[in-house]
């Protein structure tokens, strides 16, 4: 719900409350952000004594903008911290002095031109727009604010608009701009590199500023654009936890910057670091929106961004369904395989029960390594596949399984006939030679001929092979990022015209395929992202697949995104990560609650393990509703304690709840694990699958659930519990 009464603006969510007023001076003064408050007193309350102002602070107005809290702020006006808005206008500085203009509340969610948006199917979200205008006249500046109720999330974003006669220069815009009255908290972020994925690196909040974001030209491993302001002693169900998203998959930037007078900002935005956008007379510029959720412990901030993802960020056909059980090629072949292997591999798949075949890298061109023929999607490599690639997929069909394919259409290798034919189709700095990332350039995707070639490709590929999955993949960041057809000044717009592009693509091979099951994957999680789950429903985690140091991965990534956007499969053992082994039941437990499936060679298991699979199948048909659309608990981190790891998901109704349990690290124990379960309900009667016993929820939550006692490394149970 959104309120204004005089001055005052209230957003109102189930269980969050969101304050702001316009001073008089025009400015919008930041009031609170937490949990929902009761407000009858008057929202005046709500608006700080100043019983300081600060010493030699620059005053304006009667008000030191140093030290107070704001919706958005710029340079030049005296407030020292990083701003929101930098814009050089046509005399060449960059103050902006925004000062309040209107507002109204409209009764839908908009869409933001070319870039991925939340949406509300029931039509219930109200959306405040305000807008500012640059004192001098010359801009524009609308900011939006969407209340989603269920969820307890509020959408921001921001538009710029050009009103004057002369192009201005956008140094920044950024989406969101969040002014807490006190630097009590951690700032958590989920960083990494390729094969170790969202670990959560927490960072103490003070005078000074903590920066995070991207510069690979994607959201990447190094940084997710989710951040976590936390107060101390956070756990799962108790302390403020605020989690701060972008619906952005390039270069972003996060940043906490607490003042000398004891406050935090938070700032959320694309990466400004080489960023500039001209912004001709008449023209708007959009800022991706950003994501803001409180919660009271962990685990309501996880929820309530699972329960946003899934309902108001993910679209299509696959939504609300349980993903096919896929069986990839790429761990069981790599770049070397015939059309009889795969055929081998997609018929064992079949009658284990699986529902899709991939096809991975190596179909097209000459690709026997990585080296060559990216960008030649319309020629399939015929020594592999005699048959062409239709003649494969009406084979693979045939044997009652569907067709998907991998593509990786942003890039091209340098041996290939597209890249012989438009050399300057890929980024590069003219005269310098280009940084080669897996032995690949990376295309030009901001130029409208670029991406329209490859779209026809792709699209008379699919059509060619009634492919009904595809794996877009994406593998290297980028560098020499510069494009022959942009003027000099407006090179800084490329990063994000590139992101723009792959946006258009994705958005028309879904249009063109509507009910195509699109995952993403970025060398696995490198570009996991709400941004990417608009257009693809899960994405590929991370090219690490050994199940333990999965169990570490998944669980970072479930802490922001649910279990349905996690592709997870079976790999083979050892690992061809890390050599580790593991029992094949344990591998299937850590990949059950994602999007699962296999990546090895099913040909080659033995007998007991291949008499695993239709349980594991079974369990996934079963359970995976409950995993992917339930609520979820994280019960026990094999991250945080080193010996063990549970996970439990209950389903809406409550009736059914599964827990997956994976004993990592055998050790002489005291006493056998016992885990308070969650989520149940205090009245239901539960009966555990494990042992048969009855227990009311409450029984279960409070007096806990003694784990089976199991002997060796890497075991595990799923343990199911039915109301009775
Ligand atoms: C990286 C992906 O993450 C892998 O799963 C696989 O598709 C390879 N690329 C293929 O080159």
């Amino acid at each position: 719900m959104i309120r204004i009464m005089k001055e005052f603006f209230l957003l109102e969510t189930r269980g969050t409350a969101y304050c702001f007023r316009v001073t008089e001076q025009g400015f919008l003064q930041h009031l609170y952000y937490g949990r929902r408050l009761d407000l009858s007193g008057g929202w005046e309350a709500l608006v700080p004594q100043v019983r300081h102002f600060p010493g030699n602070g620059a005053g304006l107005e009667g008000v030191c903008l140093e030290d107070m809290a704001l919706e958005v702020s710029s340079p030049g006006l005296g407030d020292l911290r990083e701003s929101m808005v930098t814009v050089r206008g046509p005399d060449g500085d960059t103050l902006t002095d925004f000062r309040f203009e209107g507002a109204e509340v409209l009764e839908e969610k908009p869409e933001l031109e070319g870039l991925p948006s939340a949406y509300d199917e029931a039509g219930v979200c109200r959306t405040l727009r305000v807008s500012l205008l640059e004192k001098r006249g010359g801009l524009r500046l609308e900011l939006l604010y969407t209340t989603f109720d269920r969820c307890d999330v509020i959408t921001r974003s921001a538009r710029l608009v050009n009103l004057g006669e002369k192009p201005v220069e956008v140094l920044r815009l950024l989406s969101s701009q969040v002014d807490f009255p006190e630097q009590k908290y951690l700032f958590t972020s989920f960083n990494g590199a390729w094969a170790r994925e969202f670990e959560a690196v927490r960072t103490e909040c003070g005078p000074g500023t903590i920066v995070g974001g991207s510069r690979t030209g994607c959201s990447s491993n190094r940084a997710n654009p989710f951040v976590m302001l936390e107060s101390r002693g956070t756990d799962e169900v108790h302390g403020e936890c605020y989690g701060f998203h972008l619906l952005y998959s390039g270069d972003h930037f996060e940043c906490a910057c607490g003042n000398a007078y004891g406050k935090l900002r938070f700032l959320h935005g694309i990466q400004p670091e080489g960023f500039s956008w001209r912004l001709e007379p008449g023209e708007s510029f959009y800022a991706p929106e950003a994501a803001m959720t409180c919660g009271w412990g962990a685990a309501e901030m996880s929820g309530n961004l699972h329960g946003f993802i899934r309902e108001h960020v993910v679209r299509g056909w696959w939504k609300r369904r349980v993903r096919p059980v896929l069986v990839n090629s790429w761990e069981s072949f790599y770049f070397r395989f015939t059309q009889k292997d795969l055929l081998r591999l997609a018929r064992q798949g079949k009658e284990l029960g699986a529902e899709l075949f991939v096809l991975d890298d190596g179909w097209f061109g000459r690709r026997d390594n990585d080296r060559r023929s990216l960008g030649d999607w319309d020629i399939t490599d015929r020594r592999k596949l005699p048959e062409g690639l239709g003649g494969l997929a009406k084979r693979v069909r045939a044997l009652g399984i569907g067709f998907g394919l991998w593509v990786e259409p942003e890039m091209v290798s340098e041996d290939s006939e597209l890249y012989r034919a438009h050399p300057d189709w890929a980024l590069r700095v003219p005269g310098r030679s280009p940084a080669r990332g897996r032995n690949q350039l990376v295309l030009d995707f901001s130029r409208q001929e670029v991406r329209d070639h490859i779209y026809a490709a792709l699209k008379r590929v699919l059509s060619s092979a009634d492919v009904s999955y595809v794996k877009w993949d994406m593998n290297r960041s980028l560098t020499d990022v510069a494009s022959f057809c942009l003027e000099a000044d407006r090179q800084g717009e490329l990063f994000h015209r590139y992101v723009l592009g792959v946006y258009e693509l994705q958005e028309r091979l879904l249009a063109d395929f509507p009910g195509l099951l699109l995952e993403n994957c970025c060398s696995g999680g490198g570009r996991f992202d709400p941004g990417m789950l608009y257009y693809s429903p899960q994405i590929w985690t991370s090219d690490n697949t050994d199940a333990v140091d999965r169990l570490r991965i998944q669980e970072g990534t479930a802490l922001i995104y649910p279990l349905s956007s996690m592709g997870a499969h079976v790999a083979a053992c050892p690992s061809h990560t890390n050599g580790r082994v593991t029992p094949f039941a344990t591998r299937g437990l850590v990949s059950l609650p994602g999007c699962f499936g296999y990546e090895l060679d099913l040909t080659k298991l033995t007998e007991e393990e291949l008499a695993m699979i239709p349980g594991q199948l079974e369990n996934y048909r079963k359970y995976g509703p409950v995993f992917h659309g339930g609520d979820y608990y994280r019960l026990a981190s094999y991250g945080e304690n080193g010996e063990y790891d549970a996970l439990m998901s209950v389903s809406k109704d409550k009736r059914t709840a599964v827990l997956d349990y994976v004993h990592v690290m055998s050790r002489q124990r005291r006493r056998s694990v016992l885990l308070p379960l969650r989520g149940l309900d205090e009245e239901t009667l539960y009966r555990s699958s494990e042992t048969g016993e009855v227990r009311s929820g409450a029984g279960w939550m409070y007096g806990g659930m003694v784990m089976p006692c199991m002997t060796g490394d890497s075991t595990g149970k799923l343990i199911v519990l039915e109301a009775v």
